[in-house]
C-alpha cells in the first residue's frame, strides 16, 4: 500500500537513527509507517506504537521483523521489557490520515464530530469546550495554542455553550472566527491555534512526551 502520509524529515531521521541489521529500532508513532519502512529496508528489526488503532491498516505484510503495538509510546519501556533498543524515533502530533478524516474532528476545514481522540478513548474536545471552566479553557488556548486572545475565545465559547452546547467541528470554528472579528484577511483560518491546542489538551500531548521521553531514555 502507498503511504497517504508524506513522512517529515526521512533521510534527516534514517541518518540519526541509523537503522542497520542486528539493530533494533522503536519507532514511537508509526502513522502510515514511513519511518517503519524505512527502519526494516535498512535490515533493522522494528517494534512501532500508535495509540490510534486505525493505523494497524498500514501494517499488514511488514514481515517477522516487524511488530506493532496499539498503545501510547509512554508505554515502551513496560512493553519491551528486559529488551533493548538502539534507537527511538518520535514524530510527534497527527497524521494526514487523522486530518483528512471528517469523522475524527481534527479539522476546522472539514464539518464532523468535534471529537480530537487519536485513541479513540477518553472525553473529546466536545467534551471539553462544553464543561471547562472558562480559565481552564483560555489556559489550553494560551499554553498550548499560543493564542494572543485567548480569554476572548474562551468566553465567547462559554456564552455559546449556555444555550446551544459545542458538537461540531465547524460550529466551533464559526465561533471562534467571530469571537476574532473574522478572517481580516489573514492567510490561516483564525481557528488554527484554537483547535492545535484543544487537540493536545485532549490528547494529554505534552504528558505523554514527557512520560516518552523517560522511558525511551530506559530502552536505549
Ligand atoms: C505525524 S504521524 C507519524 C507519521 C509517521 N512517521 C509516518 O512516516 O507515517 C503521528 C502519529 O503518531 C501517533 N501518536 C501521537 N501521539 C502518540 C503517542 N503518545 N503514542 C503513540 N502514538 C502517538 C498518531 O496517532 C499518529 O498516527
Amino acid at each position: 500500500m502507498s503511504a497517504p502520509h508524506l513522512s517529515v524529515l526521512l533521510n534527516e531521521v534514517v541518518s540519526a537513527i541509523a537503522p542497520a541489521p542486528g539493530r533494533h529500532v522503536v519507532d514511537g508513532t508509526f502513522g502510515a509507517g514511513g519511518y517503519a519502512r524505512a527502519f526494516l529496508a535498512a535490515g533493522a528489526r522494528v517494534t512501532a506504537f500508535d495509540r490510534d488503532p486505525s493505523a494497524a491498516r498500514y501494517a499488514e505484510e511488514l514481515g517477522p521483523d516487524f511488530r506493532l503495538v496499539i498503545a501510547p509510546f509512554s508505554t515502551m519501556a513496560e512493553v519491551l521489557g528486559e529488551a533493548v533498543a538502539d534507537g527511538v524515533a518520535l514524530d510527534l502530533g497527527v497524521s494526514s490520515m487523522q486530518l483528512d478524516e471528517a469523522e475524527r474532528g481534527f479539522s476546522f476545514l472539514r464539518e464532523g464530530p468535534l471529537d480530537m481522540r487519536m485513541s479513540g478513548a477518553g472525553p473529546t474536545a466536545a467534551d471539553l469546550v462544553n464543561t471547562e471552566p472558562p480559565a481552564e479553557l483560555a489556559r489550553i488556548f494560551w499554553i498550548y495554542g499560543e493564542e494572543r486572545q485567548s480569554r476572548r475565545i474562551a468566553s465567547a465559547i462559554v456564552r455559546r455553550r449556555e444555550t446551544t452546547p459545542f458538537t461540531r467541528t465547524t460550529d466551533l470554528a464559526e465561533v471562534i472566527e467571530r469571537a476574532l472579528g473574522g478572517r481580516r484577511g489573514a492567510r490561516v483560518h483564525p481557528a488554527t491555534r484554537a483547535f492545535q491546542a484543544l487537540r493536545i489538551a485532549v490528547n494529554d500531548e505534552l504528558a505523554e512526551l514527557e512520560a516518552g521521553l523517560v522511558a525511551a531514555e530506559r530502552v536505549l
